[in-house]
């Protein structure tokens, strides 16, 4: 099954509750995007707002972490009651394999994360590990960016090694994801589609969730 993750950093964060309620009704994870400032060049919210989402969520919450040294904050993440929660490789490195070990400890669902400059080849060694793989189809760091066409080749090369293992994971695809280009990304292998603006930029946002899962 496909899932749809609204991204909430594009939500009207005037009137989170009503987005919040839109996630609930009609898409299946809350994805949350946290950046530290350093990471990326841009800081989006903290815990006060993961709480508050927490607090109403009917849905699991898919955190994405874009920060230095993501092992400091897992337990945090999973006391709010984090779901899935996922880290990037390049702010990892090495230690990538002791931070899926710590996020399953806490009872959660592991994902790694890279962007788009990144081998997909560099993730191979934790393809065991982990439960799914987020594939940036934009530069982290800012929602409302331009999907990028290389991103179809990379869930390919994913999906065949993962194939060739016979390992069965999600293909995570965030950034500039939209109901015109997600049957394309079904299509590559992608099981989980991360959209912002798509969503909470549209005049109806619960009607472009529907026509997202409708072409899937
Ligand atoms: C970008 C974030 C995305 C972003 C997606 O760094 O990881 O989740 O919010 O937003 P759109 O769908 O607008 O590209
Ligand atoms: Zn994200």
């Amino acid at each position: 099954m496909v899932r749809i993750a609204p991204s909430m950093l594009a939500a009207d964060f005037l009137h989170l509750g009503e987005s919040a309620v839109i996630v609930n009704r009609y898409a299946d994870l809350f994805h949350l995007d946290i950046m530290d400032g350093t990471f990326v060049p841009n800081i989006s919210f903290g815990f006060p707002v993961v709480e508050a989402i927490a607090s109403v969520a009917e849905k699991p919450m898919d955190v994405h972490l874009m920060i230095v040294h993501p092992e400091k904050y897992v337990e945090r993440f999973a006391r709010v009651g984090t779901s899935m929660l996922s880290f990037h490789y390049e702010a990892a490195g090495e230690q990538s394999g002791e931070v899926i070990r710590l996020i399953r400890s806490f009872g959660m669902s592991p994902g790694i994360v890279i962007n788009p400059d990144c081998p997909v080849e560099k993730i191979f060694p934790y393809l065991e590990d982990v439960d799914y793989v987020l594939i940036m189809s934009v530069f982290a760091g800012f929602g409302g960016q331009k999907f990028m066409d290389t991103t179809y080749d990379r869930i390919r090369t994913l999906k065949k090694e993962l194939d060739r293992r016979g390992l069965r994971r999600d293909i995570e695809v965030d950034g500039g994801v939209s109901p015109s280009n997600a049957p394309a990304l079904i299509e590559a292998g992608a099981t989980m589609l991360v959209a912002g603006s798509a969503v909470f930029n549209s005049e109806d946002p619960a009607a472009t969730i529907a026509s997202m899962r409708q072409r899937i």
